[in-house]
């Protein structure tokens, strides 16, 4: 586990991992995208909104620094994140509790978004059910790479784990969930289970969508 120092840059809170005589700060950050009334980024042409379908409530069950929670709460989607790392959730709602009231995107954040701390494979089976329960777990080591996955990215592991459970957690989200359940995968990776509905593709990932 790597020494975590929290300190506040640009009075924004920030973890700072340290191990093994290499750092790195991360803190949530909101999302960079253009929240004005008709921009391309809010069009439900977007590959997320596809994958997402005509719903209205979605249940992100593996929130992580919430950027695409905050990105479904912008689209006008009813989102309901859940993490378990503690100091992941700590840093969101750092953020949460402070967004900037000049960004175009921070209402549609504070009216849509609630974030809850926990394991999401033991709140699902207990939460109001939604229409839509989001996956995105930490993405699988490439089989065939020769060298050790970039530093930074073994740092944030150490913190929150390889999310070893992601199997169980998609069955959980499969008895959840209303309507579909959407797994976001890299294009190298196989599907987290079987019976894959259809599959909406970006340039460098796709989303698995599950049809109940
Ligand atoms: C790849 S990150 C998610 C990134 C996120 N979609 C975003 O946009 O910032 C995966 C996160 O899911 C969390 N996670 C994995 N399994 C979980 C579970 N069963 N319950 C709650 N959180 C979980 C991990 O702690 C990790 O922070």
């Amino acid at each position: 586990m790597p020494e975590v120092v929290l300190h506040r840059i640009d009075g924004r809170l920030t973890a700072r991992l340290m191990a093994s005589g290499r750092s790195m700060d991360i803190c949530a950050q909101p999302p960079a995208i253009d929240c004005r009334p008709h921009s391309r980024d809010l069009s439900r042409k977007q590959p997320l909104a596809k994958a997402l379908g005509a719903a209205d409530s979605i249940i992100d069950a593996t929130a992580g620094l919430a950027q695409d929670a905050m990105f479904m709460a912008c689209l006008g989607y009813r989102v309901t994140a859940f993490e378990r790392s503690p100091l992941l959730v700590q840093l969101v709602r750092d953020l949460l509790d402070n967004l900037d009231p000049a960004n175009a995107c921070s209402e549609a954040i504070r009216q849509r978004l609630a974030l809850t701390q926990g394991d999401a494979i033991q709140l699902l089976p207990r939460c109001e059910q939604a229409d839509v329960v989001y996956v995105d777990p930490m993405f699988p080591p490439k089989r065939r790479e020769s060298a050790l996955p970039r530093k930074d990215i073994q740092l944030i592991r150490s913190v929150v784990g390889d999310d070893a459970d992601s199997r169980e957690l998609f069955q959980a989200a499969l008895e959840a969930a209303g309507k579909r359940v959407v797994v976001k995968r890299p294009h190298y990776a196989p599907p987290l289970a079987a019976g894959v509905h259809h599959s909406i593709k970006s340039k460098l990932l796709r989303y698995d969508v599950y049809l109940k």
